[in-house]
């Protein structure tokens, strides 16, 4: 990597250790859901490029939508009060819905979306986050899928963001701000 995208900070997780990861939780899905066709939501923007590889580790008829959501108050605190900015195209009632999500930190997010899915009538609703930050979370979430458990560092790259910058990372690093 060249010094124009070198981040502050450490990796993480290496792009090879990503992709085994997501292998295997691709396989797990194709098991669970024999014979159906889940769609699923991708929450933008972190979770394009996960959802982009854990997609192609999925043998089934699988259809795609993607969300985007941002959450009210400062930036670096989640306040759990949600607001859609990009709402579905497709459907949900009758569906077999797996949510894609980036990071879950406090649950918060996840916690809004749930519920706003749940009243559309899914048939099924599970939830595979490529991340959890270990320790964070408030309540019981139900998170059926998980990449991996995270410590409380804060992460950039495979579509992770701090100020927009560092998405196209190909591994997972954290980030200091303190060398930035
Ligand atoms: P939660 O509502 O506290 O669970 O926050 C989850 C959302 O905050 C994620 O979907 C990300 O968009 C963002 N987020 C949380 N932690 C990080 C991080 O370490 N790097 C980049 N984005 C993060
Ligand atoms: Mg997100």
């Amino acid at each position: 990597m060249n010094d124009q995208l070198k981040p502050p900070g450490q990796i993480l997780l290496s792009e090879q250790q990503i992709e085994n990861r997501i292998k295997e939780l691709g396989q797990q899905i194709t098991n669970d859901y024999e014979n159906k066709a889940p769609l699923l939501i991708g929450v933008l923007k972190g979770a394009f490029i996960y959802m982009a590889d854990l997609a192609r580790a999925i043998s089934l008829p699988i259809e795609f939508d993607f969300m985007a959501v941002s959450s009210y108050g400062n930036a670096t605190k989640t306040s759990g009060v949600v607001r859609i900015v990009k709402d579905l195209d497709i459907d949900l009632s009758g569906r077999d819905v797996i949510v894609v999500e980036d990071i879950i930190d406090s649950g918060l997010t996840l916690n809004y979306l749930r519920k706003n899915l749940e009243s559309r009538g899914p048939t099924s609703l599970e939830v595979c986050a490529l991340l959890v930050r270990s320790g964070r979370q408030v309540g019981e979430l139900g998170l059926k899928y998980v990449g991996f458990e995270i410590p409380p560092d804060f992460v950039i790259g495979y579509g992770l963001d701090v100020a927009e910058k560092y998405r196209n990372l190909p591994d997972l690093w954290s980030y200091d701000p303190s060398l930035d």
